[in-house]
């Protein structure tokens, strides 16, 4: 049986969190693929008490769904801390979260990368990345640079400090006299890691080996994406990215899951744009109406509580996402938000310096340099939250939509109106 990718499709925070909820009780597992921490999904899900709101930020969204089995696969970076603090958070909400599987390949965030990422951004000053703070992108530079601290390094003390001393002997060279700060000893670093131990051994597996079993017995896998492609390291507006791949590419790698596996590749894409940090984009608003879309989407970070940046709808973004993934699906989000403008723009090509661009420039000073060509649709003034199917919603609307997949390169699949589970206009089946 098949695998289906999900992902985002912009900047991040486009509601995969929700679309995975959305999909939770028609798949049987789901992983996480790529990112830590930085990540922050709310879910909105309905109880007889009314709705009940979950922000998850390294456990998949899919670990509200009963029954599913969550995966943090090999290419995920875990804070032991963050994991089992918000394992514990769900816990005592009366979430089942005994079924979380973690792969014994996946790197940890130690202290000091979390250190690092924070002296760093703060030595960049006017360069910063806006990183999120949680050691993401030190931890991750490890990796490459072949000194990371793998899950199952806890499992063999020696090694373990061998290894931490190891990573540690640059580093405190580095965080004495460049920045200043007082060195992190070796036992600490492994005390602290070893603390984890027993309650981690339980959750380890080959999770590769087990998906590939899961998908030979039928089972269908949901790779779950953090962040988004224009946050990819390859692929987004670098360096104002994150450290992993966000893209669907990152779903093979970073799960150890045959490409051929992979059958649908979902986007994530919002009616209109946001993002957090700092770097080019060019349908930013700056004005009211950016103002506007903050407030009336929420658009504060689930991890940092960050106000978000905001913009229109930019359809050269998502003809790449569309390319870069080959989406076979998007599902659009947040339409609801745009509820009341008189007439709405969305940037179908860029200028740069006179020249017209429709797909993504080749490089990062020109689209530093993009300017948006605006399209104006009408708007709408009724309040959609309540459309169940594409005929309830009012014309003005169904309008904006099809002119949104016209020009974004995979159909449409689902509309969310609201951010609760129920709140979604299903055009066609997501999975199957
Ligand atoms: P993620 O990081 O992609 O999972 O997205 P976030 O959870 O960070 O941000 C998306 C926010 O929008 C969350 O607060 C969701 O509850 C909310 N949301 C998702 N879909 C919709 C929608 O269709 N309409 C509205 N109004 N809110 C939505
Ligand atoms: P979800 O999964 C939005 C951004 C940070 C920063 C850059 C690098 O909720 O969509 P990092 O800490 O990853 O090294 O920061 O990436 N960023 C996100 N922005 N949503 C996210 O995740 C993000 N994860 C990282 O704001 O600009
Ligand atoms: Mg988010």
């Amino acid at each position: 049986m098949p695998a289906i990718v999900l992902v985002g499709a912009q900047w991040g925070d486009e509601g995969k969190g929700k679309a995975t909820d959305l999909l939770g009780d028609q798949v049987d597992y789901v992983v996480k693929f790529n990112g830590g921490n930085n990540a922050g999904h709310t879910v909105v899900i309905p109880t007889p008490n009314g709705p009940e709101k979950y922000a998850l930020h390294l456990l998949p969204s899919g670990i509200l769904t009963p029954g599913v089995v969550p995966v943090i696969g090999n290419g995920v970076v875990i804070d032991p801390e963050v994991l089992f603090a918000e394992l514990d958070g769900l816990d005592a909400r009366g979430v089942d979260t005994s079924n979380l599987i973690v792969s014994s390949n996946a790197h940890l965030i130690a202290t000091y990368n979390r250190t690092i990422d924070k002296v760093v951004e703060r030595f960049l000053g006017s360069r910063r990345i806006g990183t999120t703070g949680r050691g993401i992108g030190p931890t991750y530079a490890d990796k490459m640079n072949r000194i990371g601290i793998r899950v199952q390094d806890l499992f063999d003390e020696k090694i373990l400090f061998q290894k931490v001393e190891g990573a540690l002997d640059q580093k405190n060279h580095l965080l004495v006299k460049v920045y200043n700060r007082r060195a992190i000893p070796t036992e600490a670093v492994v005390e602290e890691l070893l603390g984890y131990v027993d309650r981690l051994r339980p959750l380890v597996a080959d999770t590769a080996l087990l998906l590939e079993q899961a998908m030979g017995d039928g089972k269908i896998v949901l790779l779950e994406g953090g962040q988004a492609t224009l946050l990819d390291v390859d692929h987004g507006t670098y360096p104002f990215v994150t450290s992993s791949n966000a893209t669907a590419g990152g779903a093979c790698t970073g799960a150890g899951i045959a490409p051929m596996r992979i059958e649908r590749v979902i986007a994530v894409v919002k009616a209109y744009v946001s993002r957090v940090g700092e770097g080019p984009f060019p349908t930013e608003l700056l004005d009211e109406d950016g103002e506007r879309l903050r407030l009336n989407g929420h658009e504060f970070g689930t991890t940092t509580g960050r106000p978000r940046r905001c913009g229109w709808y930019d359809a050269v973004i998502a003809r790449y996402a569309a390319r870069i993934n080959g989406v076979t699906d998007f599902v659009l989000t947040k339409l609801d938000v745009l509820t009341g403008w008189e007439q709405i723009p969305v940037c179908v090509a860029y200028d740069v310096g006179g020249v017209r661009h429709d797909e993504m420039p080749m490089t990062q000073t020109d689209f530093h340099h993009a300017r948006p060509v605006l399209e104006y649709f009408p708007g709408w003034d009724e309040d959609i939250s309540g459309a169940r199917s594409f005929d309830d919603l009012p014309p003005q609307a169904q309008g904006y939509v099809r002119a949104l997949e016209k020009m974004s390169g995979a159909p449409f699949s689902a509309i969310g109106v609201g951010p609760g589970r129920d709140e979604i206009i299903q055009l066609r089946p997501l999975v199957g």
